[in-house]
């Protein structure tokens, strides 16, 4: 409808090429994409009005040019309602990179002149963009005629969600609602939300506690149903599955579990462990090998202090560490052919990298 008509003007105007070129988006485009310009329509046009009146701002305390002196403010006929005030604010209107503004303004233009003449419509959007261009509704209205949004145009969805085309000519004026509410007028509430007021025209839904999945109250006495982790107890309220307590367990074998509130995780149990239940060398069931429990407490086996001495090779000597033990050669021996030769004296010697190199034997128990 808004095509045609505005066609109809175009016509008048012997704007033939328009005129065609609308006929052509009516036919070739989905009413859909049609919907979606009328929205973009309105949001152009708010924009040109928007900036008309900050336009209408930023001039307010210009004036011809010159100086701003009594004589003149006298002398030449008002700035205030010139069309030079006029024509600096136009030139504000549109982004020039912006063709939808451009074009609404170029179309239109000649609406402007009678709007700032004949001063007696303050409000320019609602007089442009919703009674004289007709791409805009008023608050609370969508649609080409402007009909009530869903839930009435006093407030739309019922204050719980978004009309579609609220203020403009397009959209289905349906409810989008806001997180907490559902259905056709946003009065219902969606799961994990309760009521907490409610008549015909206004719904308050506020969040259930973390435990129930739907309910009718605050409390974690108010679960309809609990959520997953959490479990009814005697009382009928929703409590924590500890999740830990399971058989069998259900984290991995070198891991521990950790509950929490309507969940649990799995840690890894220390190196010095062989299976655990909790963290640290405390908690293990049984130790790594190259440790063993001293007190509860997996700690490293020291095996160069051992009875049976660990490097047996002549001129080597032990070091332990973490977990394990290393045969290196004594101090001036080096090893060759996995054996300890002592290291040619100084002035002797071959070259300088074979001095210096030292192999060391690790040897795992
Ligand atoms: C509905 O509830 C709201 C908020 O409590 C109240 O302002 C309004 O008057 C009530 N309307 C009716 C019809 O009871």
């Amino acid at each position: 409808m808004l095509c045609l008509s505005r066609a109809w003007r175009l016509l008048i105007d012997l704007r033939l090429l328009r005129l065609l070129s609308c006929i052509f988006l009516v036919f070739e485009y989905q009413a859909a994409e049609c919907k979606k310009d009328l929205k973009s329509a309105c949001s152009t046009c708010r924009q040109i009005t928007d900036n008309f009146n900050k336009g209408f701002e930023r001039t307010a305390n210009q004036n011809f040019g010159g100086g701003n002196t009594a004589w003149e403010e006298r002398k030449l006929s008002k700035y205030e309602t010139s069309e030079i005030r006029l024509m600096e604010i136009i030139e504000g209107l549109c982004d020039s990179s912006s063709f939808e503004c451009n074009q609404m303004l170029e179309e239109h233009e000649e609406h402007f002149e009678s709007w700032w003449f004949k001063r007696k419509n303050p409000d320019l959007h609602k007089w442009f963009c919703i009674e004289t261009i007709e791409v805009c509704c008023p608050k609370g209205t969508f649609g080409p005629d402007c009909n009530a949004c869903f839930g009435g145009s006093e407030r739309p969805c019922h204050g719980n969600g978004q009309c579609d085309g609220e203020g403009t000519r397009g959209g289905n004026g349906k409810c989008n609602c806001d997180s907490g509410y559902k259905g056709e007028f946003c009065l219902d509430c969606s799961d994990g939300y309760f009521n907490e007021e409610r008549n015909n025209t206004f719904s308050l839904c506020t969040e259930c506690h973390a435990s129930c999945k739907t309910c009718n109250g605050p409390n974690h006495q108010d679960c309809d149903e609990c959520k997953d982790g959490w479990e009814e107890d005697d009382n009928e309220a929703c409590v924590d599955v500890n999740e830990c307590t399971k058989d069998p367990s259900v984290c991995k074998e070198d891991e521990h579990c950790l509950n929490s509130e309507g969940s649990f995780s799995c840690k890894a149990c220390d190196k010095v462990c062989t299976g655990c239940s909790g963290p640290g060398p405390e908690n293990c069931k049984a130790c790594a090998s190259g440790y063993q429990d001293i007190e509860g407490k997996c700690s490293d086996v020291d095996e160069c202090s051992q009875h049976e001495p660990v490097c047996t090779k002549e001129h080597q000597e032990c070091i332990n560490t973490q977990g394990s033990f290393l045969c290196i050669c004594a101090y001036g021996y080096e090893e060759e052919n996995e054996e300890c030769v002592q290291k040619p004296l100084l002035g002797e010697c071959k070259t300088t990298t074979e001095e210096t190199t030292e192999t060391t034997e690790h040897v795992e128990l």
